[in-house]
């Protein structure tokens, strides 16, 4: 049907009309119609839609209701990995925070940082091409995300189109979703009326709302965004500094907070950490803190990162909340690793909107340095999700039988002698792989997300497979039958075969993820990968000894010692073989051979403005043998200068070190 051309432009107009009273209403919250005129025009475009369908884009105001409900979401991997921040606690630990930057950046000046609260909502990234919402992606492990475009795609103050035109063809845009509190109380108090128990807290609201598989439930609740960084960009970035970067998206009708500042200083940081925590009780929605982010784009650039997060961000929290309660029992968990850590089990108490009934109390020292005895009125601190912890017990209230605690010398999983190192915090059992404890939390640990990425097995169904003694080792995990899986507890035919195929499909992973998976202690995830790039292959890490190990980055002699006993253990090459044998594999990785390692021995620092990105540049030179460290000294071999290189030229210069510029560079690393 062709549609007239008079109704064709009317469309627009009225699209055109509805996104800007919508800019107006959701990002700006200064609305410039009443809500009568806006449905108005809305209902007329609707019609005019339902006469001529082929008038509905995806972009239509008239489409953000919600769409068929997903049978999952799709995964998104994030080229630009998605980080987190680190903490300070206190002024003391923001004022080493700008020590540390103006020391890394060589300056004695005033750094200037964009400041911003910390919403507590949960991270988004939205990807918009030539200016239109293509794709939406929760943070997920940092590096893959879950696809949730649909749900995105109903939050009002999140555009579908930008607004002007000189957007970059590419943009990503990183931000926060949260519930405004309005609404949570609104959505609670509606849950309570129909008697469901409703959220926690605006935080699990947000999250909960947002991983709907039907989109249309999303539409239903009161989410907002504001965003505050960027991920991949079309052309590099949008401007010199962040909060220029930052207003440009404001621009193109992107909500930004209103409470974003440019302050000078550690002092300006501070005065507006205090300001915000003055007003936090007036906010429309939580925040948990303030974050610093250096201004300039440059100085963002030579700062870096430290694994998952930037060194020029911070988060200044604000203090935890604490409640009173009683210590109902201690009770004695048994980690990986044998670790026992004592457990408090607590009479159920709300902390920050959140019921408690669970506390650390980390080990048997902190428990008898800080006499805590069941039965003691205790004193409960949550600060944003970590674990719970015990802070005191409060000894007037201490009934009179109450006993000083005494870790258990038998492990209460397996009977195993408990251990305790002299030099260490931690006690042990010493029953290995003979507890059942152990076995259990090794495969949790190896079926982890950022492991094996084993999707389905969750910590309840490892507890069943191991207390059924349906499995001892991770590779039994691989040898598991449908007929046996789907008369296990709270599994059906269906979740059977999708664990099945979530195994098969586990097997196809990367060396990195493999070797953090086989739980050796002290290998992370950072140095499993430091390993599995170094060494490249399993035979190479096993045939290393300790010595040898410590080359590799990360790897101290602890890990280095660690390492060397998991391959000494029989159990444990039996457990490998039987893994690879049921077919797990990962790409081959390139190692540099010897005769390529051209620049063993010799110390890099890298510094000022270069054509290609400082991390590329290591990665070059650590191919090639060399040692790349962060500040100029004497053990110092070279010195690579970009534009603007400051106080480490002048320092290397003073100490007469090499100075190479890229065209130098290049034809030293080709050498
Ligand atoms: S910036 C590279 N800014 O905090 C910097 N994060 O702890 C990455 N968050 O995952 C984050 N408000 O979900 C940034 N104004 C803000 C934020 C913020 C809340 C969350 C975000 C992130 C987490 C990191």
């Amino acid at each position: 049907m062709t549609i007239p051309v008079a109704e064709l432009n009317r469309a627009a107009e009225l699209r055109e009309q509805i996104n800007l009273h919508n800019y107006r209403y959701y990002v700006l919250d200064d609305p410039q119609v009443p809500d009568s005129e806006y449905d108005r025009l809305m209902r007329e475009l609707q019609t005019l839609e339902s006469k001529y369908p082929t008038l509905i884009t995806p972009e239509s105001p008239t489409q953000r209701v919600g769409a068929q409900p997903l049978e999952g979401f799709g995964e998104v991997h994030h080229r630009v990995p998605m980080l987190s921040l680190d903490n300070a606690f206190s002024d003391q630990e923001m004022i080493e925070f700008d020590r540390r930057v103006r020391d890394r950046l060589g300056t004695e000046g005033l750094v200037h940082y964009m400041a911003e609260p910390k919403l507590d909502g949960l991270a988004i990234s939205l990807r918009y091409e030539k200016g239109v919402l293509v794709q939406a992606a929760t943070r997920g492990d940092g590096s893959q995300g879950e696809d949730v475009t649909q749900n995105v795609r109903t939050i009002a103050s999140v555009p579908l189109l930008l607004m002007g035109n000189d957007w970059p063809d590419l943009l990503e845009v990183r931000g926060e979703i949260y519930m405004p509190l309005a609404g949570f109380n609104q959505l609670n108090m509606l849950a309570q009326a129909n008697g469901d128990k409703g959220f926690a807290n605006p935080r699990n609201a947000a999250a909960g709302s947002l991983r709907q598989l039907d989109s249309r439930i999303t539409a239903q609740r009161p989410l907002a965004m504001y965003c505050y960084g960027f991920g991949e960009i079309a052309g590099g970035p949008l401007a010199e500094t962040q909060s220029d970067s930052i207003q440009r998206l404001a621009n193109w009708g992107l909500r930004i907070s209103p409470e974003m500042r440019v302050v000078e200083g550690v002092e300006g940081c501070l005065d507006y950490y205090r300001q915000i925590g003055e007003r936090r009780a007036a906010l429309d929605y939580d925040i948990d803190g303030v974050v610093f982010k250096v201004d300039s784009l440059k100085q963002q650039q030579s700062l870096g990162f430290v694994s998952r997060a930037p060194r020029w961000a911070i988060a200044q929290k604000f203090p935890a909340q604490e409640e009173m309660t009683r210590l109902l029992a201690i009770d004695i968990q048994v980690g990986r690793t044998g670790a026992l850590t004592p457990v408090a089990r607590l009479e159920p108490v709300s902390v920050a909107g959140v019921t408690v009934t669970n506390a650390t109390l980390h080990n048997e020292d902190e428990i008898k340095r800080k006499d805590i005895r069941v039965g003691d009125t205790v004193i409960i601190r949550r600060a944003g999700d970590v674990i719970p912890q015990v802070v005191r017990s409060i000894p007037t209230q201490r009934p009179l039988d109450a006993e000083p605690f005494q870790m258990p010398d038998h492990c209460p999983e397996c009977d195993s002698d408990v251990i305790r190192d002299e030099s260490e915090a931690v006690a042990r059992c010493s029953g290995g792989l003979f507890c059942p404890a152990q076995r259990r939390e090794a495969i949790k640990h190896f079926a982890a997300r950022r492991a094996m990425d084993i999707e389905g097995l969750g910590d309840k169904l490892v507890d069943q497979l191991v207390t059924q003694d349906l499995i001892r080792t991770p590779a039994d995990l691989y040898q598991l039958e449908l007929t046996v899986l789907e008369k296990l507890e709270r599994m059906g035919m269906k979740s059977a075969e999708n664990l099945l195929k979530a195994l098969e499909k586990s097997k196809q992973t990367t060396f990195g993820r493999f070797l953090f998976a086989l739980g050796i202690r002290e290998v992370g995830e950072t140095t499993a990968n430091s390993l599995a790039n170094y060494y490249g292959s399993l035979d190479a890490i096993m045939q290393a000894d300790a010595e040898a190990l410590q080359q590799v980055p990360d790897v101290g002699p602890i890990v280095a010692e660690h390492v060397v006993t998991f391959f000494r253990q029989p159990h444990n090459l039996e457990v490998i073989q039987a893994l690879l044998d049921s077919g797990i594999s990962w790409a081959p990785i390139d190692v540099p051979d010897a005769a390529s390692q051209t620049l063993s021995g010799k110390t890099f620092v890298i510094t000022g403005t270069l054509s290609v990105p400082r991390e590329e540049i290591k990665q070059r030179l650590v191919m090639r043998g060399a040692k790349v460290t962060g500040s100029v000294s004497k053990k110092t071999d070279y010195l690579v200068a970009g534009e603007e290189a400051g106080s480490k030229r002048t320092k290397a210069e003073g100490l007469g070190i090499t100075i190479l510029d890229e065209t130098q560079l290049d034809a030293l690393l080709d050498e």
